[in-house]
């Protein structure tokens, strides 16, 4: 019986941008001519220089806004705001006012009072986080206080989990320990994640597949399927071959653009130089 393979293969994305454009006033829109698909349990990076756009797809995606042109679908319907969809934001955002437990069933009106607090407690103990339940955020570390926000969006159950530069403010240490983190959570959860990162590091060691986006106007310019092992965890891809040839391509191209952008502090620096 095919049936079940071929039902899986027609199964809708959980995600649909088509012909999108967003402009957020009169002049040069953030992102134009966005067309892409995400499948189920796919993670995407977006990959681009400041400025490119990369925060509006994440909230285009939340229906946070809506597109000027074109249309975002969420498994086939406009994406209504904390339905389906959870954002970990750099800044964290967590209320410092509230225990860990408590900025956790914060998040989730939706639940019966006894159920959130039962949910918080779940994914505290999923994230490692149990021994802090009644610690306020102040007190937390960094790499706590990323956890806590993962956990957060994570015990909303989304669909979607969006991540705006969830590690950018983490220490090399605690990014890399936060990286391995993740792809045990989402590989566990059989996540759908959009990772927004300006590291070409992170984008080739966690993503299925890289969007590389050009300045503003913001353009998808290079689809990067990422040929790497699925199983991240037991076999780094950074000592595969074409992990290194990809991260210089991804530099070259990143460094052309910045180079060559008017709109950029770097425009017209360095022409002719190669760091590497
Ligand atoms: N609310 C807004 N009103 C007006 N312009 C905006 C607004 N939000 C973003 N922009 C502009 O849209 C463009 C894309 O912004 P966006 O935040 O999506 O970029 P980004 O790729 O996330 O940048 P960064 O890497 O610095 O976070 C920028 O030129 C920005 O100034
Ligand atoms: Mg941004």
């Amino acid at each position: 019986m095919t049936f079940g393979l071929a039902h899986s293969m027609v199964s809708e994305p959980a995600l649909r941008f088509e012909a999108v454009s967003k402009s957020y006033g009169a002049g040069e829109p953030a992102v134009t001519g966005i067309d892409l698909s995400v499948a189920p349990g796919e993670f995407v990076v977006f990959l681009g220089p400041s400025g490119c756009g990369k925060t509006t797809l994440l909230s285009l995606s939340a229906g946070l806004i809506k597109p000027t042109e074109g249309r975002v679908l969420l498994a086939g319907a406009p994406p209504v705001p904390g339905q389906k969809t959870a954002m970990v934001f750099q800044s964290f955002r967590l209320l410092p006012w509230k225990t860990a437990r408590d900025n956790i069933t914060f998040a989730l009106p939706h639940l019966p009072p006894a159920r959130r607090r039962e949910r918080a407690d779940e994914i505290l103990g999923f994230v490692g986080l149990s021994r802090v339940a009644d610690i306020y955020p102040g007190a937390l570390s960094g790499g706590m206080k990323q956890r806590l926000a993962l956990a957060r969006a994570l015990a909303r159950e989304p669909d979607i989990l969006l991540m705006d530069e969830p590690f950018a403010s983490l220490d090399a240490q605690a990014r890399e320990l936060m990286q391995t983190e993740l792809l045990q959570l989402t590989t566990k959860r059989a996540a759908t994640v959009l990772f927004v990162t300006h590291s070409v590091d992170e984008a080739l060691l966690l993503g299925d597949r890289i969007f590389l986006m050009s300045p503003r106007p913001g353009r998808i310019v290079e689809t990067i399927e990422l040929p790497f092992p699925p199983d991240r965890l037991s076999e780094d891809p950074r000592s595969h071959p074409e992990f290194t040839r990809l991260r210089a391509h991804l530099w070259d191209s990143l460094r052309d653009m910045v180079l060559n952008d008017p709109g950029s502090d770097f425009y017209g620096r360095g022409a002719g130089e190669r760091v590497s």
